[in-house]
């Protein structure tokens, strides 16, 4: 396990980090250096997106303000049925338990970035720069991983985005997930992929 690694040493290859990471739901509470957080933000803000708009905005949060922070994030388990309701398939191999313990303190993770974007009026811009977003984060847990850090792309906290983003003062934006952030405390278990997903035509 690579819990504490520094900026030049431990990185992963990209392969590496594409085939070994995972979601990280329980961190040790030590902060991570300021350096690592910018690596991270810089990888989500070199992604691709369509026309370079870069449609992603990200919030830093930390300290007491993480705090705060949390005690909003942590009502997001309220809408857990309805969530588990549009995933009824998934929900079977889903602790309701586990993700109850991990909201009331987001796995104790030391900081949580706020992916957000701006509101958009087309349904095709919001498409778009939803996929730029998505791209860019991708960006940022790969390269968080292979810095040691683990993270989760919390998208079950748009259920209670209108209170979040009141209490960011970002409520003219739209949240796309939340990542909370920090060195894993232990190996997170493998989560098996369906290898049935490709159609090949004429190869
Ligand atoms: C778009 C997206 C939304 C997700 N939302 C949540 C979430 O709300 N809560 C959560 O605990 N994990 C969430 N995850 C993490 C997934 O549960 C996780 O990626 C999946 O189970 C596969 O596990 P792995 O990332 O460890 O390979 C999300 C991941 C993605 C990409």
């Amino acid at each position: 396990m690579r819990t504490d690694k520094g900026l030049n040493e431990g990185s992963l290859s990209l392969e590496e980090a594409i085939f070994t990471r995972r979601t990280v739901r329980e961190f040790q509470p030590k902060p991570i250096p300021r350096e690592l957080i910018e690596k991270v933000i810089e990888a989500g803000a070199t992604a691709p997106s369509a026309l370079n708009s870069q449609p992603w905005r990200f919030m830093v949060v930390a300290g007491e303000k993480r705090d705060e922070l949390v005690k909003i994030l942590r009502k997001f388990p309220a809408y857990l049925a309805d969530i588990l309701a549009l995933y009824p398939k998934e929900a079977e191999y889903i602790s309701e338990e586990s993700i109850t313990d991990f909201a009331k303190d987001l796995g104790r993770a030391p900081v949580v970035v706020i992916v957000y974007m701006a509101k958009k009026r087309s349904d095709y811009a919001h498409r778009i720069d939803l996929l730029g977003c998505g791209a860019a984060i991708q960006n940022m847990q790969l390269t968080a991983w292979s810095l040691g850090l683990g993270s989760v792309c919390l998208t079950s906290t748009l259920w209670i985005e209108s209170e979040i983003m009141v209490h960011l003062g970002l409520k003219d934006f739209e949240l796309v997930p939340v990542l909370p952030m920090g060195y894993p405390v232990a190996e997170p278990t493998v989560i098996p992929r369906n290898p049935d997903v490709t159609t090949w035509i004429g190869l």
